[in-house]
């Protein structure tokens, strides 16, 4: 296989990460995907530094197994939490989701007060502060851990009208609404099915889901190495997970917003 006909690998700890290729699939309908979903050691968020470093690094070596010619890390928590380390490691270009989140957050906040909601991980790595300070260092970051989202979401509770994801958020965004914030990072690829819930809470907040913006800097990125695919069909993807091949077709619908048709392997790392 040529270079530019070489996949590109996308990984997360579980399903989250296809809210990202929902994304790619739209701005990169050409390319090919190897989408890892690391469904046996989910959840990331709650881990050590150390813990999440080791299951990237074994994220990406299968990715690469695959021939992959990027790697996008869909996932905040490994991400903010590993991606430096990840670069000194491997020698394939790294693409992750904080940094154009924040960016993004830094150039259209107008009074300067900026919300993060994220993973404990996430959070407590301070990726997102560090990004927007760089670039804004007049900017108030107020940053929450939300350990309930991910397993409510993955559970289906996230559409407006359902008491019990509207209560705890309204929780966790108690300190965004006070600290008065024109702008707020959804930092976890999970919470962009949280969308209209997080709208309804806080209306007149503009709303930047991670990920999004990644896929941007994926463009460039292929276009700088001249690495784009040049065919004109569209792109295969393969999924792969650690586990439960099943419930990652039968819930990972809703998260890349079509069915999950062909076959999803599941792999020992
Ligand atoms: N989707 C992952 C993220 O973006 C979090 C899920 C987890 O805790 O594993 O941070």
């Amino acid at each position: 296989m040529d270079n530019k006909s070489r996949p590109i690998g996308v990984f997360d700890s579980g399903l989250g990460g296809l809210t990202v290729v929902k994304k790619l699939l739209e701005h990169l309908p050409n390319e090919n995907i190897i989408y890892f979903g690391d469904t046996a050691r989910v959840p990331y968020g709650d881990r050590s530094r150390e813990t999440i470093v080791r299951y990237a690094d074994g994220d990406i070596r299968f990715l690469l197994g695959h021939g992959v010619k990027a790697v996008c890390i869909a996932c905040n928590t490994a991400d903010s939490m590993a991606r430096t380390e990840m670069e000194k490691r491997f020698d394939v270009p790294i693409i992750g989701v904080v940094e154009p989140a924040a960016r993004m957050a830094a150039g259209l906040s107008e009074n300067r007060k900026i919300g993060v909601i994220g993973t404990k991980a996430t959070v407590k790595s301070g990726a997102y502060a560090r990004v927007i300070r760089a670039l804004a260092p007049e900017a108030e970051v107020t940053s929450v851990p939300c350990p309930l989202l991910c397993p409510l979401v993955e559970e289906g509770r996230f559409l407006p009208g359902d008491e019990v994801v509207e209560s705890v958020l309204r929780d966790y965004l108690a300190p965004i609404k006070a600290a008065g914030a024109d702008t707020l990072i959804l930092g976890c690829t999970h919470y962009p099915l949280l969308y209209d819930v997080i709208e309804k809470l806080l209306p007149g907040v503009r709303l930047i889901s991670s990920g999004f913006a990644s896929t941007e800097t994926l463009v460039k990125t292929l276009d700088r190495l001249d690495l784009r695919n040049p065919s004109k069909k569209p792109g295969s993807i393969s999924f792969y997970v650690s586990d439960a091949p099943e419930r990652f077709a039968e819930n990972g619908g809703m998260f890349i917003g079509r069915e999950i048709t062909g076959k999803v392997e599941k792999v020992t790392i």
